[in-house]
């Protein structure tokens, strides 16, 4: 088992990393919360795959538990949804001692962290990541949120974990998009600080959810996650690396939800990612030939990378409206070559020439 610990401020929490961990949980969380009740917050399809299992594991482990389900998808993030989930603890008497488990991909992550932080001014909270973007990147860090009709996760906290348990046989069972769109974030991490990963990903062939070096990448992008966060838990400063390739993506996300053809964050941002360094190599910001050895790795991951299609005045509406931009200077993420970063900020008006 890959163990790694996570530093955010004073909080420092365990990260463990092996495939088949699930079935060992409950007994685990008996003995990290011998006295608590667990409630256990997931979706409709994972409840469908694994509540079996994780029931009967509970059981055996004399856990008290309580099992809350929620419909599957964005939607879940909602104001109504999250108040029906506090009112479900307090109907049973949940109290301080007690503990909140979020069983699934970021959508319950991001749901059931933020439930745990404001119930009784904040329980405990375990993370058990199901999907690959939530077990590289989002079960950890302690951002939780909700979204409101005006925009994503506008309303949240930031509340680290107690301990997140990252099962990679889960990876198994998850809608191949889906996994796609993790691929897309992990070759994020590679590109902002492994250039080794970025190595292997170019030698490897096509990755499955079974394929053994998962568990590895996955433990390289949660250090990288790790030591981004602990210098800056609160997203002021270097975490916007972890923002590579998000703002031309979040443009294109945006401009497809208008033109009612949604695309997934993941292939937006791989889209972004390859945009954004084809505009900074022709500025000789990024070495040479890098763009095309993203584009090469993206398209073995079956992700797309080309964005002639997107109306660029439209994205670039998108972009200035992002909340992540400070007054009208424009902060990008940059690689100086894959496996280096950098922040680099440029005036608003500057923008086009950058998508
Ligand atoms: N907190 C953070 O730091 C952070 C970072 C990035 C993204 N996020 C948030 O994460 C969310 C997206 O997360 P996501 O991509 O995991 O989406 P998701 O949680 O909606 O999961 C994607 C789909 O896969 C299904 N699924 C998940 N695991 C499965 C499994 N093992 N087997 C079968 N089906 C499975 C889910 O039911 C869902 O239908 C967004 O809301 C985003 O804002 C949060």
């Amino acid at each position: 088992m890959n163990t790694l610990t996570m530093r955010a401020g004073t909080c420092e929490y365990p990260v463990y990393i092996e495939k088949g961990l699930m079935q060992s949980i409950p007994e685990r969380l008996k003995d990290m919360f011998p006295q608590s009740r667990i409630a256990i917050i997931t979706d409709d399809n994972i409840s469908a795959l694994y509540a079996k299992n994780v029931t009967a594991a509970c059981e055996a482990a004399g856990l008290r538990y309580d099992l809350l389900t929620v419909k599957p998808g964005e939607g879940a993030k909602s104001a109504d949804v999250f108040a029906r989930l506090l009112s479900k603890l307090a109907q049973r008497s949940y109290n301080r001692a007690d503990v909140i488990v979020a069983l699934g991909g970021g959508v319950v992550g991001d749901l059931a962290g933020f439930v745990a932080a404001v119930f009784l001014r904040g329980l405990r909270c375990v993370q058990i990541p199901t999907s690959l973007l939530a077990q590289i990147d989002s079960a950890v860090g302690g951002k939780t949120a909700i979204n409101l009709p005006e925009g994503k996760n506008l309303v949240g906290a930031f509340h680290q974990p107690s301990a997140v348990f990252v099962d990679t046989a889960l990876l198994q069972t998850l809608p191949e998009p889906d996994f796609a769109d993790g691929m897309s974030e992990l070759i994020k991490y590679a590109l902002i600080r492994d250039a080794d990963m970025f190595i292997q990903l170019e030698q490897s062939g096509t990755i499955h959810a079974d394929s053994d070096i998962l568990s590895s990448w996955i433990t390289r992008c949660l250090s990288i996650k790790r030591d981004v966060v602990a210098a800056d838990e609160k997203d002021m400063g270097e975490r916007m690396l972890l923002n590579f390739g998000h703002t031309i993506g979040h443009g294109i996300e945006r401009l497809c939800a208008a033109q009612k053809r949604p695309m997934t964050h993941g292939r937006a941002v791989a889209i972004g990612m390859a945009a954004i360094t084809a505009a900074s190599e022709r500025m000789g910001l990024t070495k040479a030939g890098s763009v095309q050895r993203i584009a090469a790795v993206l398209q073995k991951m079956g992700l797309p990378h080309d964005i002639s299609a997107y109306d660029k005045d439209e994205i670039l509406k998108g972009i200035l409206v992002d909340k992540k931009n400070v007054a009208d200077k424009l902060n990008l993420v940059l690689i100086l070559e894959p496996g280096q970063s950098y922040l680099h900020q440029i005036p608003g008006s500057d923008a086009k020439s950058f998508i």
